[in-house]
């Protein structure tokens, strides 16, 4: 045998055992794995000597070395798992995801590759995998949300979490508890994730540092919005194969969009080009410190992007006029059907949602060929998959 065994040891194999994992090694896709495992038999003392399992998607086959298999205590399918996560948290060690800053490139492709295979669940008849079973998350939203509420709550569940929402008007935060005592309060009920969306920034961060739980940051303020642009990035791959070398050009509110701020982190990591436009009310020239460039004119960039990613004005954030008037901004700023005429052909169209049709881009193109608004969408849900796979393995 290929494992460097003692003559007088007696190899067995034990085969049939199966888990639902990843197989990111191989080909990045959740798969059913045949598991084998070797023992050797001295005097009657059994020792698990190596293990091997097949991929039944790729049929790769990977063998985990002796200091693996030696840990591994009985040949039953758990032991998959537990072989697993110290594969998987060899490359991942954060317990909370907070924002695209502090995270590597390696970091983001890893997210990424991780998303593929929770990609592939969602093809799946049953969609479920039981990778969070027993642990419980709270989606706390102190924000209105759509999309990113939604996703958290059906990426929970499809990883067999136990779920709890909770916002702003139902929580005692009206009777005047703060951020700090409803979030002990939540841990104290064993809470392992918090999903925590705020109105300010470093809100997440200041609950990740008093917090065993994993908190993930699912928008503070306009700070950051992190797996908004991992969702992003995911979709310009899937469709382009690559993110390094591309034109991205995201266009509108930058200056209060958190969208804005964990894509030009996630996009210049990945070695993107990235043109900011918008009035200079709202894309000020300190945003070149960041390594991006700056554009006061949209028909300047229109036409060499590979991506346009157009954001809402943020009302809700501003204080005071940035522009004009709407009308205005629309003439200037807006993706008309005119406008869309000077993209590239192959030019990706994406908006974070919510879409306000009609200012920031046309109803038609929108909806139009180009468009992959609701491919984000439903990249999201696996991202936020992968997210709460990875930060709440590291958790518990
Ligand atoms: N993109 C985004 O964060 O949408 P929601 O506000 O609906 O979550």
């Amino acid at each position: 045998m290929a494992f460097g065994w003692r003559k007088n040891e007696r190899a067995n194999r034990i085969s049939g055992e199966r888990t639902l994992t990843a197989c990111w090694r191989w080909h990045s896709a959740i798969a059913n794995f045949q598991w084998r495992v070797y023992h050797s038999e001295i005097r009657s003392q059994r020792k698990i000597v190596s293990a091997e399992r097949r991929c039944n998607v790729c049929e790769a086959t990977a063998r985990l070395s002796n200091q693996h298999a030696t840990s591994v205590r009985s040949p039953d399918p758990t032991i998959a798992a537990a072989v697993d996560v110290r594969i998987m948290t060899s490359r991942w060690t954060r317990k909370d995801l907070l924002g695209l800053r502090e995270l590597t490139a390696e970091e983001i492709n890893f997210v990424l590759d991780t998303t593929d295979a929770f990609k592939q669940v969602g093809t799946r008849e049953i969609k479920k995998v039981p990778a969070l079973r027993g642990k419980t998350l709270v989606n706390f939203f102190v924000e209105p949300s759509t999309r990113t509420r939604t996703s958290f709550e059906l990426a929970a569940f499809r990883l067999s979490a136990d779920v709890i929402n909770i916002s702003a008007t139902t929580s005692s935060l009206t009777k005047g508890e703060t951020l700090k005592d409803t979030a002990r309060n939540l841990e104290a009920l064993q809470a392992d994730i918090i999903v925590l969306r705020h109105s300010s920034a470093g809100a997440p961060q200041f609950l990740a540092s008093r917090l065993k739980a994993s908190v993930i940051n699912a928008g503070d303020g306009a700070h950051e919005h992190p797996t908004q642009a991992l969702l992003d990035l995911y979709t310009i791959r899937e469709r382009r194969g690559k993110i390094a070398g591309l034109h991205v050009a995201i266009i509108g509110d930058i200056l209060f969009s958190r969208v804005a701020r964990s894509n030009i982190f996630g996009l210049l990591k990945l070695g993107a080009r990235v043109t900011l436009v918008g009035p200079s009310t709202l894309v000020p020239r300190e945003f070149e410190k960041l390594g991006a460039e700056v554009s006061h004119k949209i028909e300047d960039v229109l036409s060499t992007a590979d991506v346009v990613n157009l954001l809402r004005i943020q009302h809700e954030r501003q204080r005071r006029e940035y522009f004009p008037g709407l009308g205005e901004y629309i003439r200037l700023f807006g993706l008309t059907k005119e406008r869309a005429k000077l993209l590239k052909p192959d030019c990706l169209i994406m908006h974070p949602g919510p879409i306000n049709r009609g200012v920031e881009i046309d109803s038609e193109v929108a909806d139009g060929l180009q468009s992959v608004i609701l491919d984000q969408v439903t990249n999201g849900l696996a991202v936020r998959m992968a997210v709460l796979y990875l930060c709440g393995g590291i958790a518990t």
